[in-house]
């Protein structure tokens, strides 16, 4: 009997209309344009602004893309994964939600949280289930309302992150010559500190004081966070080639987490990559949490050709980090 691989069959995304431009941000906190382009690479971000809407929305329109795209019927998906550090709500999973809200009436659906790595360890978790047999068809969403818990009033986080999501089927195929072929993964406690939201958790739920302290909003002391994604990101980014007996040269891409042009440009130098080879969208998006990887790969979908060796690259809070390595399945339709 061959062996099941899990090889990504379709992309699908959605980024909200309102644009966020770092001139705006000027008139909002003490910052500037070129302040934040030269330490970022970031020029706009997108911003949910419509009242009563979470992230469901995001994860529900990027998931109708792909359906609609794909020409999928939702009732063949086995499962859903939200891979999301902002919930529409603790406890009612926005999986479920959203499962239900595209028809997918045959999976079960949950949510996952690793930060900014969600989509990368969600991507596993999904190819672990198809390798194994028990399922065919997951539908891996990446979706964050990272407007919902920044404070446009700090200038240390409101300028980098924007709102976003993106979806990709994954499908159990029998060519090995496809689909995700090696990950490395992980994380390290100890950097908590660095990049959470203080309150809003079991560990310190929500009280008035935390709410006039603006401990419900993300917090990140970004020097420490930087050291440690420029590390962690490019060094398993190239131990994953070692140990697959790679070089840059055999690599197409490199879809890297955007939260830094400085933190992709190390990884990318790192794996001896070209610059043509990376794909860079923080500029017209910011950090967009779990929603970077898979909007890099919508952007570049009708650049992406069957065999092309695609490394995957991820970092965020926790610590979480990661890299996965795939060889992309079909040539775009
Ligand atoms: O996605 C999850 C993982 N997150 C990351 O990977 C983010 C990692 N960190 C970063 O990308 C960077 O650390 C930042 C972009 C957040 C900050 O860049 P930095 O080069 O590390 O700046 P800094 O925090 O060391 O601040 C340098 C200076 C400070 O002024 P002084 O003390 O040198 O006078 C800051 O107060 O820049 C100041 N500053 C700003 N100036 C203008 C901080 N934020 C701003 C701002 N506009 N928005």
């Amino acid at each position: 009997m061959s062996k099941i691989t899990a090889a990504i069959t379709a992309v699908g995304a959605y980024v909200p209309e309102f644009v966020l431009t770092n001139a705006m941000l000027e008139n909002m906190v003490e910052t500037n344009d070129e302040w934040i382009t030269t330490r970022t690479g970031i020029k706009e971000r997108r911003i949910l602004k419509a009242e009563g809407k979470g992230t469901s929305f995001l994860a529900i329109k990027a998931a109708q893309n792909l359906i609609q795209k794909a020409s999928l019927d939702p009732a063949t998906i086995d499962l859903v994964i939200v891979a999301t550090a902002t919930p529409d709500m603790k406890a009612a999973s926005t999986a479920s939600y959203t499962s239900t809200q595209i028809g997918a009436t045959n999976a079960f659906s949950y949510d996952m949280d690793s930060a900014c790595s969600s989509f990368l360890f969600g991507m596993s978790t999904a190819a672990s289930y198809i390798e194994s047999g028990r399922y065919k068809k997951i539908l891996l969403i990446g979706a964050d309302k990272m407007s919902s818990i920044v404070n446009y009033k700090d200038r240390a986080t409101c300028i980098i992150f924007g709102d976003g999501a993106g979806a990709v089927l994954l499908e159990a195929t029998e060519d090995e010559s496809i689909g995700i072929k090696d990950s490395i993964l992980k994380s390290d406690g100890s950097g908590r500190h660095y990049l959470h939201m203080k309150a809003g958790g079991s560990l310190k739920p929500a009280s008035v004081e935390t709410v006039l302290n603006k401990e419900h909003f993300a917090y990140q002391e970004g020097q420490a966070v930087f050291k440690f994604a420029v590390k962690g990101m490019a060094d398993v980014s190239a131990e994953l080639l070692e140990r697959n007996q790679l070089t840059g040269d055999d690599i197409a891409w490199l879809v890297p987490h955007q939260a830094n042009l400085r933190i992709i440009d190390a990884t990318a130098n790192r794996m001896g990559l070209d610059k043509e080879k990376v794909m860079i969208n923080i500029q017209k998006y910011g950090n967009t949490t779990a929603a970077t990887l898979p909007l890099c790969l919508w952007d570049w979908e009708s650049q992406l050709k069957k065999g092309d060796n695609i490394v995957l690259a991820a970092f965020g809070g926790g610590f979480t980090w990661g890299a996965t390595l795939l060889t992309w399945g079909y040539d775009s339709k």
